[in-house]
């Protein structure tokens, strides 16, 4: 038996995955501000198909959350599936196929997508072999991470995994069940299920990709990076555990308030709206679970930056979190839905949340997996925290003001029942508010190039022997 494998951790693929989250951040988060400028000077679409808002818009959301966001998840659960677990990955072979795989979807989206291939459904756009190389990947990753879990050295088994876990598995299943389509040609195919089924279906899966994609995953990454970071144990250990089974027992059930006033029976779009509100109880359960390790060590938030970004993170969690359930509520949602504010809504929880824990997280791993003891520059993390902190709020600050205008705007009626405003004028005042948002967005971007820079001067410090020696299993 090769003794260098079983007393290492395999940190070459966290390395690989933890580089990548940040150039597709770039990537991703560079065309969010491209099309936010679209949106506020529509001559940048250059008359081209290729170029014009629809096609680069799903572009955009594949990059940050697949591209982005999937790197920094398989970065953090690799990472910490092998500590918590005391072992090494299981199946290094597979665990180095499921980066080269990831990748290689990830070029296909951006070759596919500009070019107008797609199925159509948001967030599940890639046509039908790209479905089948995903659900590969994601059928190796879950040999990996489970197959790790399995062949753990120590008995208990940390609930950040359980977190990462539910994502792995409820995340194969809503891609095979979404996905289910007849090809007719190469790349196209069409859906399975029809009309209000077919609608159903589709936000079953989209809100589960936001429970579990969006959110269970970067929860896994909170219960271990906050402690870690905070060097606190986890506040309660049992708040974890019901945390976790209330979030998996009710996101589910939440899809229909995406589908409020259609062709969905009503009792369906009820029973989302309800189930909805239920499901601020355990997201701020968690949220609170994982602001309160910091009792005690709430100074370290005056010099530690990596901690502010985690714990604003979960500020910024809280607060979509609450926002999301009041947006489910179906007079409420009558105005906001189509507006600008579903957009702030999604970046809160976006930019504050998912970006933020990830940057957080990658600050404490990048300098572990490369054998340094911190990252080149902490006065750069500082400003990138800063930068990322104020591009948020310019983002959804600017979104709320637009999208509750616009819902006012449209609803506004004359007394003799006609219209008050043309949707053009509608546009028209909302203008400024594009202009707002796409600097904060580009003020988030530039937040991503000082990571970029901070980590080439922190890899390039590090030699390889010394992050070997870092990869001991003590
Ligand atoms: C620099 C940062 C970013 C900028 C400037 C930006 C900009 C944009 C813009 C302009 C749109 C289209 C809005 C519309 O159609 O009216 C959009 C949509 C979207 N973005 Fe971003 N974005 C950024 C980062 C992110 C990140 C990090 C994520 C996810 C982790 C994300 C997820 C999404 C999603 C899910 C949508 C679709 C929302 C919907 O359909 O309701 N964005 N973004
Ligand atoms: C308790 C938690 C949450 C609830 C109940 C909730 C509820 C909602 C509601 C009601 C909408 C508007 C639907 C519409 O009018 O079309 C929405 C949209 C959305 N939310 Fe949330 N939200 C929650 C948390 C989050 C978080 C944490 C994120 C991101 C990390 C997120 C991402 C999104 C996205 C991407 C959309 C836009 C979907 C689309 O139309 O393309 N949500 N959410």
């Amino acid at each position: 038996m090769n003794t260098a494998t079983s007393t290492a951790y395999d940190y070459k693929v966290v390395r690989q995955f933890a580089i990548m989250t940040v150039v597709w951040g770039i990537v991703g988060m560079g065309l969010g501000v491209f099309i936010a400028a679209q949106l506020a000077w529509p001559f940048l679409n250059f008359d081209l198909p290729w170029t014009s808002f629809g096609r680069l818009r799903p572009l955009h959301t594949n990059a940050v959350i697949f591209a982005f966001g999937g790197c920094a998840l398989f970065a953090t659960s690799y990472y910490s599936v092998q500590r918590t677990c005391q072992t090494t990955l299981f199946a290094p072979k597979l665990a180095a196929f499921t980066f080269w795989g990831w990748q290689l979807v990830i070029l296909l989206a951006a070759i596919s997508l500009p070019l107008g291939f797609t199925s159509s459904k948001e967030y599940a756009e890639l046509e039908w072999p790209i479905d089948i190389l995903i659900t590969i990947v994601w059928v190796s990753y879950a040999v990996v991470f489970f197959g790790t879990l399995a062949t753990r050295k120590v008995k208990h088994i940390y609930v950040g995994n359980w977190f990462f876990g539910a994502f792995i598995l409820t995340v194969a299943i809503l891609h095979l069940v979404n996905n289910l389509e007849v090809p007719v040609t190469a790349m196209k195919s069409y859906s399975v299920y029809a009309g209000a089924t077919d609608a159903m279906v589709q936000w079953w899966y989209g809100h589960n990709a936001v429970g579990f994609f969006l959110t269970a995953g970067f929860l896994g990454i909170m219960y271990y990076f906050v402690p870690k970071q905070a060097e606190r144990p986890v506040y309660s250990y049992r708040l974890s555990i019901v945390h976790f089974w209330a979030l998996i027992t009710v996101y589910i059930w939440a899809g229909p308030h995406h589908l409020h006033y259609t062709a969905l029976p009503d009792w369906a779009q009820s029973l989302g709206m309800v189930m909805s509100l239920i499901l601020l109880a355990p997201s701020w359960g968690g949220m609170i679970n994982g602001m309160m390790t910091l009792s005690g060590a709430w100074h370290k938030l005056r010099s530690d930056p990596i901690l502010r970004f985690l714990v604003v993170s979960l500020a910024f969690y809280g607060m979509s979190t609450f926002e999301g359930p009041m947006m489910a509520i179906k007079t409420v949602n009558a105005l906001s839905h189509y507006t600008d504010w579903t957009i702030g809504h999604v970046h809160a929880g976006a930019l504050g949340w998912v970006a933020m824990v990830s940057i957080g997280a990658l600050y404490h791993l990048i300098p572990k997996v490369f054998g340094r003891v911190q990252m080149h520059s902490i006065g750069l993390i500082n400003a990138h925290f800063w930068l990322a902190t104020i591009g948020t709020v310019l983002y959804i600050a600017s979104m709320w003001v637009n999208g509750i205008a616009q819902g006012l705007m449209w609803r506004a009626i004359n007394e003799d029942g006609t219209l008050t405003y043309s949707f053009v004028e509608a546009l028209e005042a909302s203008h400024p508010g594009f202009v707002v948002r796409m600097i904060g967005g580009a003020i988030f971007f530039t937040g991503m190039l000082l990571m970029a820079y901070n980590t080439w001067r922190t890899v390039q410090a590090a030699k390889p022997a010394e992050y070997e020696a870092a990869a001991q299993i003590a």
